[in-house]
């Protein structure tokens, strides 16, 4: 279509009309008349206000091309002629736009195009939405989900030859800009009885017949597979091919969606595996065999395709074969196996090949479900598709079709909620002026099923959990007991109470009245079907299969997992199902396409009027357009309304301060709206025609853009203001800048000028006070040279008389000389000899002292105390004093040495001189102790949390902590005990609690005894008649008795104002313990050095200490 022609509203060019609340007058007759003439023309597409009537026109027509997708896109809803790409286009601007999640529910009977039209509406949403790799990636396997699903789980029926036979509900993730980042599939039960047995003029699973028509040789080699149909029990042959059906393109079509789904090749063979299991599952038979208990057993009559079977799903054939002849019965500790007859055989077949099929199915949902999982953890939008198996009435109607029927009743029992009931109570709430519309509320029919006391459902349940025999009689007797009085429920039985004949009711069947017509449901199956019971012998089977999916499909088959309740019934889950999903539809904003069928032999020309007016009086939608005609088109609450339009009128905008239905009461009437195409509800506006709505949002969109123009101008108005104040700025500053520059520039000229004006200047004046200078200097040199000249002649004259003088002089000083020389030694010869030799042995000496101390000087000894090398002498006779300047340096460096003590320092090896004062020579374990340091506090009392009771309780400085054994007198062992050190006193106590057992003061100690040998044993002894000698004297053990015994004589000596206390070493002392005196005797053991001392108690008297020879 062109630019020109493109329509500008929904009355432009109208084929009848295109909105049923136009429709003038409005009569069935009316109605319908206007369906078929827009049918006729190929319309297929009706609004009744915001609801979408579709008919199915069975043929392809031009109105799904990617040039419609664009005419439609961002356009009003009412704007173009009716089309599922306006109410696509209007649900996904308000998901993106408002924020409002959403859903299309889409009913209708089977048939009727639901199935396309949730293809068409997730194309479309598809096409419109953003763009880019990772979008184009989700959109493709969102879509591509679509081919997997209905080849697993469609169907040709006599109804549709696409028939969709399980309930899908597609939820499509979108981001924040409206991109589709993932989706979530749900099913609903899978009409899984169509595997084993299809009705007359129907097929199985279109996958079977794909599978085998459109596999390469090798495939098919691989699966064990014919091509021809008829080898397979499970596939009916009388409509084997469709027309217009192509199965071989369909599934390459279905392996290529696989592909982009995410399916790795090893699963969809996996998969392809378990399809060819079930058409194997469906050619075993059995025959009987005779047992000598007198029951027939069942065989497997030809195991080939059992074998065949067994081998492609890695399952051990003879537990299957087991599986087929016996059941196992498990009641709590119990196992019995019962033999199966071959009826029972065929119906674990069934059952088994049912349930492989069904939890393949599930296991695809899941395996779908994993590819296109949206990876963000974001915030979602979500746009809900909901298509189910449409209303079917069969000539055979089973378990099948009462729950298929069931959700239909449940989708129209929304529809009616949210578009009659809902719309028609919000107008009472509001308080709009209301005539009531009388309509047909199916809830009593919902009640009727699902109830949780008396519903069918409730029933069947109740009945299938009943001990004792139970079979599709007693539950229909059960019905009729129950239901026989509800007005939507017949039965032979229920009419013969109330004395009526109907003869089209058979014995074996029930009947009800649904929304869309009254269905004849024949019980033979129910029981079973909700049961949906599979032997445990055979899930265990398939549990123990060696195939990559098998065991996911079977937990239950799990021997470790073994679950003697029943699982829920079939009836209980779906119910429950369809709970959560219509709970999750009423969260959502919902859209409606309610599909009809025109005819009922899937022709494109064929307008049967009274099957489209049966139609459109169950859904209801005369009622429908009445509500919609007598209501109002749009409702908004105030505040969100005055939002929306405040820009539209000066006194509301930018703010409005009052409250705002007043803001929207202004904002209407300046607008000029007629008064009749606005009510004012109590919380809400609302507008009756969706021209008004239209007006409106024209208006805001022109207000929108002046006010946009006003932003800009504002915005470049205040940008290029910036702008220029920043220039202006910025050349201020470069002018200042500039002028600076120039001035330093004309100064620097000036200053050089002056500089060099001044330089010559100066220089012509110094120039002639040099000449003045120069001629000054020269006169001065002139007088002092004819001066020098004057007083050198004198200098020399004087000088000539003087050398005469001193040359006289000289002469008669060396005469003289020579004369006393002679003298002399005329006088002094007889000594010279006798003083001579010992003058030059003086000197000799004098030079080989001093040598020696030059030599020592060079070879002198480090200035370590401990150092003990001292150069050789040289000479013998200087011995001695080698010997004590020895000494001397020595005692010079240690004091050399000591002066670098500190206070501390000096304390500690005070400590250790009185160490070996004590003990030195007297006691083996000394000199072990040489080269331990004295840490005093081993154990950090006053940090250690557990001590701090004890801490406190000890006021004083602590000198020494440590643990020290305390020697039981009854049977010489230890026990750890704090040893506490202060000033004044020493203290035991427990090691764990810190609880002081006994503090002494240091006065009432009288003397220490301890051993000669290399133990740590020690007594610690009191002075007579103390209170502290009461308790008796100590024997203790210690790792560190040296300083333990040195510290105690240093402070104890100290606090007692003694010189010292006695320190008693001795192998053998006496011990006061509480009464008597006990003798502690130390004795060398044969052991060797590394175990330690032990004492004994040898008797009353005597402990005997054995210690380790050194
Ligand atoms: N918009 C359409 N354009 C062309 N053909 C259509 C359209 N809608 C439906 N059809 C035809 O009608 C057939 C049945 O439609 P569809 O499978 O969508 O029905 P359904 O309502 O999903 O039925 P069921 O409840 O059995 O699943 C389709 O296979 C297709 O041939
Ligand atoms: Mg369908």
């Amino acid at each position: 279509m062109s630019k020109m022609e493109v329509k500008t509203s929904l009355l432009d060019g109208m084929i009848g009309v295109g909105d049923m609340v136009l429709l003038e007058p409005l009569t069935e007759e009316s109605f319908i008349n206007n369906l078929k003439k827009r049918f006729d023309h190929n319309e297929i597409y009706t609004y009744i206000g915001s609801v979408v009537i579709s008919m199915n026109p069975y043929k392809n027509l031009p109105i799904y091309t990617p040039d419609k997708v664009e005419e439609y896109r961002n356009r009003n809803f009412y704007e173009l002629s009716p089309h599922i790409y306006a109410l696509s286009d209007e649900a996904y601007r308000s998901l993106r736009d408002q924020d409002k999640d959403q859903c299309i529910l889409i009913t209708g009977e089977s048939g009727a195009g639901k199935t396309e039209a949730s293809k068409l509406v997730m194309s479309y949403v598809a096409a419109v939405c953003g763009k880019g790799q990772e979008v184009n990636k989700v959109k493709e396997q969102l879509l591509q989900s679509n081919p997997v699903l209905e080849a697993f789980g469609n169907a040709k029926t006599v109804r549709n030859d696409n028939s969709s036979r399980f309930g899908k509900y597609m939820d499509i993730e979108f981001d924040f800009k409206g991109d589709p980042i993932g989706g979530v599939i749900s099913n609903y039960l899978l009409e899984k009885s169509r595997v084993v047995k299809q009705p007359r003029g129907e097929r199985n699973f279109h996958i079977f017949y794909q599978l085998l028509s459109g596999a390469s040789e090798d495939t098919l080699k691989k699966l064990k597979l014919d091509r021809d149909f008829s080898k397979y029990n499970y596939l009916s042959l009388d409509s084997a091919t469709v027309n217009g059906l192509d199965d071989a393109a369909n599934f390459r079509t279905v392996r290529n969606a696989m592909q982009i789904v995410g399916f790795m090749e090893d699963e969809v063979q996996s998969v392809l595996e378990l399809v060819a299991a079930v058409l194997k599952l469906g050619n075993i038979e059995f025959k009987p065999e005779s047992r000598t208990n007198g029951f027939d057993e069942s065989r497997v009559k030809d195991k080939n395709d059992l074998k065949e079977m067994c081998e492609l799903l890695g399952i051990d054939q003879s537990v299957l074969e087991r599986a087929f002849s016996f059941r196992t019965v498990e009641a709590r500790s119990d196992k019995v196996a019962t033999t199966l007859n071959v009826a029972q055989a065929y119906y674990a077949r069934d059952a088994l090949a049912k349930n492989l099929y069904s939890r393949l199915f599930s296991w695809l949902v899941n395996r779908i479900n994993e590819s296109i999982k949206a990876q963000t953890k974001t915030r979602k939008k979500v746009m809900g598709v909901l298509d189910i198996y449409g209303f079917e009435i069969f000539e055979d109607n089973s378990f099948e079709q009462f729950i298929i029927n069931y959700c239909n009743e449940k989708l129209q029992q929304i529809f009616i909620e949210l578009t009659l009931r809902e719309e028609q109570e919000e107008y009472i709430r509001e308080g709009i002026e209301w005539t009531n519309i009388e309509y047909f509320n199916n809830a009593i029919i919902c009640d009727l099923i699902e109830n949780n006391q008396n519903g069918i459902l409730a029933m069947l349940d109740e009945e299938c959990l009943r001990p004792g025999t139970v079979t599709d009689e007693t539950f229909l007797d059960k019905l009729n007991t129950i239901c026989a009085e509800h007005l939507h429920f017949e039965s032979r039985q229920s009419k013969n109470s109330k004395f009526l004949t109907d003869h089209t009711l058979p014995h074996n069947c029930f009947r009800i009245q649904h929304y869309a017509g009254k269905v004849l449901y024949r019980v033979e199956g129910f029981v079973d079907k909700n049961n949906d019971l599979l032997y445990r012998d055979l899930s265990q089977a398939m549990y123990k299969a060696n195939h990559s999916i098998m065991r996911a499909l079977f937990p239950d088959g799990n021997p470790a997992k073994i679950n003697l309740k029943r699982p829920p019934t079939a009836g209980f889950q779906f119910r429950a199902s369809v709970a959560t999903l219509m709970k999750n539809l009423q969260t959502k904003n919902p859209n409606y396409i309610r599909c009809i069928k025109p005819n009922d032999k899937k022709s494109a020309h064929i307008f049967t009027d009274s099957l489209v007016c049966h139609q459109a009086r169950y859904l209801g939608l005369m009622e429908n357009v009445r509500v919609r005609r007598a209501g109002y088109a749009f409702r908004q609450p105030y505040e969100l309304c005055l939002l929306r339009y405040k820009m539209m009128c000066k006194q509301t905008w930018p703010h409005w301060s009052g409250p705002a239905r007043e803001g929207v009461e202004v904002l209407l009437s300046n607008l000029a709206v007629s008064p009749e195409e606005y009510s004012y509800g109590r919380s809400k506006v609302f507008i009756r025609n969706p021209r008004t709505l239209f007006f409106l949002e024209e208006k805001r969109r022109s207000c929108l853009e002046d006010l946009a123009t006003l932003i800009q101008k504002i915005y470049r108005g205040w940008k290029c203001r910036t702008h220029f104040l920043l220039l202006k700025k910025s050349q201020v500053v470069v002018a200042a800048w500039y002028r600076r520059y120039a001035q330093q520039k004309k100064y620097q000229k000036i200053k050089s000028a002056t500089l060099v004006m001044q330089s010559f200047i100066r220089g012509w004046k110094a120039r002639k006070i040099l000449r003045e200078l120069k001629y000054q200097k020269r006169c001065e040199e002139a007088a002092t040279t004819i001066a020098a000249f004057w007083h050198g002649t004198q200098a020399r004259r004087e000088l000539k008389r003087l050398k005469e003088e001193a040359r006289r002089k000289h002469a008669v000083a060396v005469i003289w000389g020579y004369w006393l020389g002679l003298k002399v030694r005329r006088e002094y010869r007889k000594f010279f000899r006798a003083h001579a030799g010992r003058k030059i042995y003086e000197f000799t000496i004098q030079r080989i002292i001093q040598k020696y101390f030059l030599g020592l000087k060079k070879t002198m000894p480090s200035m370590s105390p401990v150092d003990k090398t001292w150069p050789v002498r040289s000479y013998q006779f200087l011995d001695g004093t080698h010997k004590e300047l020895r000494r001397i340096f020595h005692l010079w460096r240690c004091k050399k040495y000591r002066s670098q003590f500190t206070q501390e320092k000096k304390a500690i090896y005070e400590e250790k001189l009185q160490a070996s004062e004590i003990f030195k020579d007297k006691k083996a374990l000394y000199p072990s102790s040489v080269s331990q340091p004295f840490k005093g506090d081993y154990l950090e009392i006053n940090k250690n949390p557990k001590y701090q009771k004890l801490n406190s309780m000890v006021e004083e400085k602590i000198l020494l902590a440590d643990v020290v054994n305390k020697i039981n007198r009854a049977n010489g062992k230890g026990a750890p005990r704090l040893f506490l050190l202060t000033k004044n006193n020493f203290v035991l106590a427990d090691q764990k609690t810190g609880q002081v057992k006994a503090s002494v003061p240091l006065p009432d100690l009288s003397s220490v005894s301890v051993s000669t040998q290399t133990d740590g044993f020690f007594a610690l002894k009191l002075k007579e008649g103390t209170t502290s000698a009461a308790k008796g004297d100590f024997l203790l053990s210690s790792d560190h008795l040296i300083e333990i015994i040195t510290k105690l004589q240093r402070t104890g000596a100290a606090a007692a104002g003694r010189d010292h206390i006695n320190v008693d070493i001795s192998d053998e002392f006496l011990v006061q313990f509480k009464q008597d005196k006990v003798c502690v005797k130390f004795i060398q053991s044969g052991l060797k050095n590394g175990s330690s001392a032990a004492c004994k108690r040898k008797n009353n008297r005597l402990l005997e200490v054995s210690v380790p020879s050194p």
